[in-house]
């Protein structure tokens, strides 16, 4: 018996990681690096590898059933997303997506045009669009808060004026874990008729957005967090994939699926993405109907975020009690995600493999957050200690990290 709103054996019976005897007994909190795979995902890709892993679009029957696989994929998540099919690319990785958007704005912006970048992104969002300085576009940086890691919005608001025709930012980072406020943010680029890029990376994994609701024009993620394979999902705004110059083949600029993926996408992992979104339906239904939401996806997220409410509680309670490790990012649950990092006299990477000795399967590093480390005061090199779960991780195995904790720290 659980007060819990998802039951942890059912939503654990979807993941087969989770009856792997070499797991067995190995409680997983690096999920921010990469989730355990859900069985519907399993499922569709080996279907693709068994019958359809022949060129699709074709004139034959497996060809044109490869096709609608992956036209079932778009279509999907494009319906979890709460947007329309023509918003969805699936390119290799959200670092490649955001390498090919930030040429496409190269050959897009004017010299002269100015972007917000933060120093709390992952480096795939902030990387790839301050490179447009060569390209003569003013870089301005939305810097944290030197002491909390945290985004304001007065820090924002000082930034924006008409020049800016960007703004990339992440809506959750993968450090501070604290959720900011796209929909905000979105009211202000629309007035400005500046585009919002945003990085759903740390986000998504902990519940798929509803996109009209929170107003972005670029929200990305990748698939590898979210229960499904190693691709990158990116949903664009129509009208403004067709300004973009077309980063794909010179013949194919009439297909929009075709503009911004010029690496070619992996027909079998695009099929598979649509478990992701069998497997979002499965959790509404396990949460059953006192979880309240528009459809199945908003009751997944609303059940999932629940989850991580109450999973998260004694761990943060615990960590608050301890004034020798400093909890990076917000102590409230409700605030953040479940993405936990600390900062420790010894690296992280250190700490992980004390804490891997108690069975518990933690991260230690920078995490591709470079710059927010600095900004922190952090030497990258010394890293911290992240611990990530999601909804599918139960309180046992939180009473085992903190036991761990005890011991090592
Ligand atoms: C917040 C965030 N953004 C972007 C990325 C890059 O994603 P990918 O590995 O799909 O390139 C990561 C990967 O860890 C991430 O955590």
């Amino acid at each position: 018996m659980t007060t819990l709103p998802l039951d942890p054996a059912r939503l654990r019976a979807l993941f087969p990681a989770f009856s792997e005897p070499s797991l067995a007994g190995q409680a997983f909190f690096e999920n921010a690096g990469g989730s355990y795979t859900a069985q519907p995902v399993l499922d569709r890709l080996d279907t693709y590898y068994r019958a359809n892993k022949l060129q699709p679009y074709g004139a034959y029957p497996a060809s044109i059933a490869a096709g609608e696989a992956m036209d079932l994929a778009f279509e999907r998540m494009a319906a979890a997303l709460n947007v329309s099919a023509d918003w969805i690319h699936f390119g290799p990785s959200s670092s490649a997506n955001t390498y090919v958007l930030g040429h496409a704005f190269s050959g897009w912006l004017k010299p002269g045009d100015a972007i917000v970048v933060t120093n709390q992104d992952h480096e795939a969002n902030t990387g790839a669009w301050r490179r447009l300085a060569q390209h003569g576009i003013e870089v301005r940086e939305w810097a944290v808060d030197a002491r909390t890691g945290q985004l304001s919005l007065e820090a924002l608001d000082r930034l924006l004026d008409a020049k800016v025709r960007l703004v990339a930012m992440p809506h959750c980072s993968n450090i501070v874990g604290d959720i900011n406020p796209v929909a905000e943010i979105a009211s202000r680029t629309r007035t400005l008729g500046a585009v919002l890029a945003v990085d759903g990376v740390s986000y998504a994994p902990h519940g798929l957005p509803d996109l009209a609701a929170l107003g972005a024009d670029i929200y990305f993620f990748s698939a590898y967090k979210t229960y499904g394979p190693h691709q990158g999902v990116m949903a664009v705004r129509p009208e403004l994939a067709a300004q973009l110059p077309n980063q794909g083949h010179f013949f194919n600029d009439i297909k929009p699926r075709y503009r911004l993926t010029p690496a070619g996408p992996d027909h079998a992992q695009i099929a598979a993405s649509a478990g992701i979104v069998d497997y979002l339906e499965a959790v509404a239904d396990i949460a059953g109907p006192s979880v309240e939401g528009a459809n199945p996806f908003r009751r997944a997220h609303a059940a999932m975020r629940a989850q991580e409410v109450s999973l998260s509680t004694p761990l943060l309670d615990y960590l608050r009690n301890r004034n020798d490790i400093q909890l990076i990012g917000p102590s409230d649950p409700l605030r953040r995600a479940p993405t936990i990092a600390l900062r420790h006299s010894e690296p992280g990477l250190a700490l992980a493999k004390r804490l891997a000795t108690h069975g518990v399967m933690a991260g230690g590093g920078h995490f591709y957050a470079w710059r927010l480390l600095e900004a922190l005061g952090i030497d990258p090199n010394h890293g911290v200690l992240r611990l990530s779960f999601v909804h599918y991780t139960t309180p046992e195995e939180i009473q085992q990290l903190i036991a761990a904790l005890d011991a090592e720290l």
